[in-house]
């Protein structure tokens, strides 16, 4: 197989749409903007799912792009071969335009041709939908691969457990799909096949044929719009095609590693356990680098997306302390993969003070703890009774020495102890209801569903950031929101309380724009246009191209990708029902419309 570098891979993809007519998007932030249900952008398809459900992408409907993708649910398994807490998606969304016809042939042209991938077309093996009793057996996708020159015994029809995909969160567009995959050794049996996890097939690109929207009732809608969704993992795929052990020995890592072994003067490979360290490390600094740097930049916090930062540095700085990696070690190799990516992120580059900035001090604050913490687990194991440290001692370590629950877990482990894992979540739960400090609660920044309650709450947002900056200050920004049809709630960046006063002042603001009935207009236009007219929204990496804007008067301009009410006359009575604390420096407001 031909040899390819990141760099290589993520053009070659970009070039490839784009000769069939796909227009480039750019990397959306790693917080969803239009998913109340999950934390971070999981898959490349994530922020265009209201473009999925039907609304207008302003460039058009192909798009290709390369994606920052983040997913947490497994930080524990992070050191073995495969598994990444950050990666690119490489992608490409047909909306409403061609479908299973044009993708199946797009495919296999881009994985067989010399002039992209050059895969010998007999390494690869497809799967298609076997069909089950709401949606037919993919017959089509099937005699298309052979059309294209896949032999039929690669191409394999497997359950919905292997070949459907979505929604990304709990709800949202889904359908079944098409996978490749490259047989890289001989079937460990007849039965073999790409959904046995022998390591015969190693899977790269998933081709997602949209069709279907998954309710909050759980019962699947058809689609306004048949839409194609693929995504290829760059990592993965970079991983196969160059025959690599896993994804630390591809060029991604490659400089960050050697940074490591020189810092350390330990060879990456020298035993398991300075492997995995060295795995753990690369893996949440670049995550962390990433978090950090990001458009809508996190900081490590109690709560939320900042919550999941904190677990993943902590882990980093507990493997560092296995290998006498200091502070300025783990700033070290931020550095390199700030450099590596830069060209690629550019936010990485202009955040990086506030990257160097964070990680010190989250580093400083846990390491005071560190050692005293350790000690304390060190007396709790030898006072222990049994195999399982109960679940307030393991909140205990968190709540006073800082350690998440899932290195109190891997102390434990190392040791063949247990933690009791529910009474932990018990205790942090009561904590969390008398402290009001959230945990891993769903964190949101987008809208529900568009039910015409949502949108008018979406509108109202608008009306509330505006009112925000012309009453507290200009500098005033939006930090999260989340939407659904009963309320709006809108974080912002504030390090103190609002007053009684200017939260009236605020609501009667917002209520006189809805007396006024004006409305809501929305124009395409450039980012550079935009920002010439002072509307409000994230610039970064938009390539010059156009953008939805949506305008309510003079009164609110903001970037965003709708949908909205048509006048603010349909809203009914604005007002504000809390305000609170969300982190430092950052306050929450919850609001509701009164018909
Ligand atoms: N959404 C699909 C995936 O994540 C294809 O992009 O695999």
């Amino acid at each position: 197989m031909k040899k390819i570098t990141s760099e290589q891979l993520r053009n070659l993809y970009i070039d490839f749409f784009k000769s069939k007519g796909h227009s480039q998007i750019p990397s959306a932030s790693v917080i969803p903007e239009n998913d109340p249900t999950v934390l971070f952008t999981t898959a490349g398809m994530h922020p265009l799912v209201p473009y999925l459900l039907g609304e207008k992408h302003p460039q058009g409907n192909r798009l290709t792009d390369f994606q920052k993708c983040i997913r947490t649910g497994d930080i524990d398994e992070v050191g073995d071969n495969s598994h990444c807490t950050f990666f690119e998606m490489l992608g490409n969304w047909s909306l409403g335009d061609y479908f299973k016809e044009k993708m199946i042939p797009y495919s296999y042209e881009f994985l067989t041709s010399e002039k992209y991938l050059g895969i010998d077309k007999n390494k690869i093996a497809v799967s298609v939908f076997a069909g089950d009793e709401t949606v037919p057996r993919d017959e089509e996708s099937a005699k298309l691969w052979h059309e294209c020159g896949i032999d039929k015994k690669d191409i394999y029809f497997l359950p919905r457990k292997n070949n459907w995909w979505g929604p990304a969160g709990t709800t949202g567009p889904c359908g079944p799909d098409t996978e490749m995959f490259i047989k890289v050794k001989e079937k460990c049996g007849e039965n073999c096949s790409p959904a046995c996890d022998c390591g015969a097939f190693l899977e790269i690109w998933n081709d997602v044929f949209m069709a279907y929207n998954k309710l909050s009732d759980g019962a699947y809608a058809d689609l306004k719009q048949k839409n194609v969704d693929t995504g290829m993992g760059l990592e993965r795929t970079l991983c196969v095609l160059n025959e690599k052990k896993s994804v630390f020995d591809t060029d991604l890592f490659e400089d960050a590693l050697k940074k490591l072994e020189e810092l350390t003067g330990k060879k990456y490979e020298e035993s398991a356990q300075i492997t995995k360290a060295f795995r753990v490390i690369l893996d949440h600094v670049r995550t962390s680098v990433f978090m950090i740097g990001d458009e809508k930049g996190i900081v490590p916090s109690n709560v939320d997306q900042g919550y999941i930062l904190r677990r993943i540095l902590r882990r980093a700085i507990r493997f560092a302390r296995q290998i006498d990696l200091q502070e300025n070690g783990i700033l070290e190799i931020a550095k390199v993969f700030i450099q590596k990516y830069k060209n690629v992120y550019p936010e990485l580059a202009k955040n990086e003070n506030k990257i160097k900035t964070e990680i010190a001090k989250e580093y400083q604050k846990f390491t005071k703890t560190l050692e005293a913490g350790l000690k304390e687990f060190e007396k709790t194991v030898s006072k222990l009774d049994g195999e399982t440290i109960d679940g307030l001692t393991a909140f205990h370590l968190f709540d006073t020495f800082g350690f998440p629950l899932e290195i109190t877990k891997e102390l434990a482990g190392e040791k063949n102890l247990k933690v009791d894992e529910e009474g932990y979540k018990k205790a942090f739960y009561e904590h969390q209801q008398k402290s009001r400090a959230g945990s891993e609660q769903k964190f949101a920044c987008g809208l529900a569903d568009h039910q015409e309650a949502t949108t008018n709450l979406h509108t109202a947002t608008h009306l509330l950031h505006a009112a925000l900056k012309q009453v507290i200050s200009p500098d005033i920004c939006q930090k999260g929101s989340n939407i659904t049809a009963e309320r709006l709630r809108f974080d912002f960046n504030l390090d103190r309380p609002c007053t009684k006063e200017e939260l009236e002042n605020v609501e009667n603001l917002v209520n006189s724009i809805i007396n006024k009935d004006v409305p809501v207009v929305m124009q395409e236009m450039t980012v550079d246009e935009a920002k010439n007219k002072n509307y409000v929204g994230l610039f970064e990496n938009k390539y010059g191209q156009k953008v939805k804007t949506y305008k309510i008067g003079d009164f609110s301009k903001e970037i965003c990708g709708g949908p909205h009410a048509n006048s603010t006359g349909e809203l009914g009575q604005f007002k504000i029902v809390k305000e609170q604390s969300c982190g430092a420096g950052i306050r929450r407001i919850k609001a509701i419309l009164i018909k």
